[in-house]
């Protein structure tokens, strides 16, 4: 007898468990598949959890190295105990996936473990490790089945000197040389944890510009602050191969429109270019289900694939790859399963790059609003003006609002400085909101605070701000 459900969530990652919760909570029997030993997926396993625990530690460390003594706090030089960072690391992320085991049994959610492939509407084989396969039923699948890092043709990853995030999360040693393929989110991430870590880096990146998507004033903003950070860029470049042969690596670089190749030696290479829809081995084209020119499930704005019964959520279809776009996807289609109005707004989606100073945006970009043509004002507020900051030594950086020049209303947001990420909330918020840059500069900020910033560059595109 097949094992029989309301719903079947293919993966476990953000997507997959937040939807099979929000199901439960909305009275579904809800079955999940994974194929991983642990709940959570990319994110809580090989991405944002560990990443962020990395960054955390190796943040303190560069402080406690470049930051304490001017604060008055003599400590000597500190040693780095790398096993008891990894340590560290390794903890949070058995808390997190343990933390969606109990959320799981608090939900009854049934955790089917194996590979999972449709093999007909409403059908699901479960194949795990070991074992005989099993048939589950449905009445409606939702496919989450996520992003594997992309390669190079021609490089071979051994996720020990040659790395996707995966291998860049568990070194067993600080590189001397570490260079970075790809300036983009992981890249400067991972890039910056082995930097402080004592590693030289060099990033390499095809355009002519890091983090392409983020505004560009913020980008060329952020790479001089990375740069004083002893990170070397070598933008408008392309990785032509890695030789593996020797001790060190050689990684070729050359000009991104061809031309005289520069040799870099390296102890890692970090291959960080993107990454791709994950639908091997779920029987897609069997079942019928399309993919779009990058390999994505169709979805359309109800997240149902060609497919009757079938949906699909998270990184495996179009937008932006993160956590939380994937999190809100799992609520909404659950939402819709049940008759409900389940939604997302993409227009006000943040973007978080967990540096030292932590990059953070929502809404639309200068360059986003030129192209389209939209008439916008800008309203900027340095951290070197405000007191808080100051004192927290994190005076780098500013806050950028986008408002449109008629109505006032707020098209997008930038901010770089310590702690952007949190900031970046109440301007996601505003938008939700529709609100204007007024509705913001008349909220009374608590004083002395970061936040102050983000009200002052409202402020600005008024009246003025006051404190500059
Ligand atoms: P995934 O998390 O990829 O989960 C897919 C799950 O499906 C996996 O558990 C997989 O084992 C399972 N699966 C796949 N195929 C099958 C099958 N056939 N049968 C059974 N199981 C299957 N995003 C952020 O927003 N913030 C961050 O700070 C952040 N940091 C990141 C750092 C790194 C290093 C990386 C790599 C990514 C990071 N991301 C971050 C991106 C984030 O991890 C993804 O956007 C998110 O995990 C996508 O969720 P998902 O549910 O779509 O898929
Ligand atoms: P990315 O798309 O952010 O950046 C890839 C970079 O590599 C781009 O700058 C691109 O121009 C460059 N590139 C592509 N091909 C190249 C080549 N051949 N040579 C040199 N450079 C090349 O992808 P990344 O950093 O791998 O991250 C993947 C996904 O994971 C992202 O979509 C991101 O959203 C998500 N993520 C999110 C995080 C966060 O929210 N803080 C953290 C880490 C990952």
């Amino acid at each position: 007898m097949a094992d029989s459900f309301d719903l079947i969530i293919i993966g476990s990652g953000p997507g997959g468990y937040v939807a099979a919760i929000r199901a439960a909570q909305l009275g579904m029997k809800v079955g999940v598949v994974e194929k991983w030993p642990t709940l959570g997926g990319t994110c809580l396993n090989i991405g944002c959890i560990p990443s962020k625990a990395l960054l955390h530690a190796s943040e303190l460390f560069d402080e406690a190295k470049h930051g304490f003594k001017q604060l008055g706090i003599d400590i000597g030089e500190p040693k780095l105990n790398l096993t008891q960072m990894m340590a560290h690391k390794t903890e949070t992320v058995a808390s997190n996936v343990g933390g969606v085991d109990y959320l799981f049994k608090k939900n009854k959610i049934t955790v089917l473990r194996g590979t999972g492939s449709i093999v007909g509407p409403g059908k699901v084989r479960v194949t795990p490790e070991s074992g005989e396969p099993i048939q589950a039923e449905a009445k409606a699948i939702v496919i989450a089945t996520g992003s594997v890092s992309a390669n190079l043709p021609g490089i071979e990853i051994d996720e020990k000197r040659v790395v996707t995030s995966t291998g860049a999360l568990t070194l067993d040693a600080v590189p001397e040389k570490l260079v970075v393929i790809g300036a983009g989110v992981i890249g400067l991430e991972l890039g910056s944890v082995w930097s402080r870590l004592g590693a030289k880096v060099t990033v390499v990146e095809y355009l002519d510009r890091i983090l392409p998507g983020m505004d560009s004033e913020v980008a060329r903003q952020f790479q001089r602050m990375l740069a004083k950070q002893g990170m070397e860029f070598k933008l408008s470049s392309k990785v032509a191969g890695v030789d593996t042969s020797g001790a060190a690596l050689q990684v070729w670089v050359e000009p991104a429109q061809g031309g005289e190749i520069e040799v870099l030696d390296a102890d890692v290479a970090l291959v960080a270019i993107g990454r791709k829809p994950f639908t091997e081995g779920l029987g897609l084209e069997e079942a019928g289900v399309a993919l779009d020119e990058r390999g994505r499930v169709r979805v359309d704005a109800h997240y149902k694939t060609s497919v009757e019964g079938i949906y699909a959520i998270g990184d495996v279809i179009a937008g932006p790859m993160l956590a939380h776009k994937a999190e809100d996807e799992g609520i909404a289609i659950a939402e819709i399963l049940a008759g409900q109005a389940g939604h997302v707004n993409y227009g006000a989606m943040p973007a978080v790059v967990y540096t030292n100073p932590e990059v953070a945006s929502v809404g639309k970009t200068e360059d986003e609003l030129k192209a389209e043509g939209t008439e916008y004002k800008i309203g900027k507020f340095p951290f070197s003006a405000n007191g808080r900051a100051k004192a927290m030594l994190a005076s780098q950086g500013f806050v950028k609002i986008l408002a449109d020049v008629e109505t006032d209303r707020v098209l997008g947001a930038h901010i770089i400085g310590k702690n952007a990420g949190e900031m970046i909330h109440e301007l996601v918020t505003l938008m939700e909101f529709s609100g204007a840059a007024e509705d913001l500069a008349r909220t009374t900020h608590a004083h002395p605070t970061l936040s102050e910033a983000v009200r002052e560059a409202a402020l600005s595109l008024g009246d003025g701000a006051i404190h500059i």
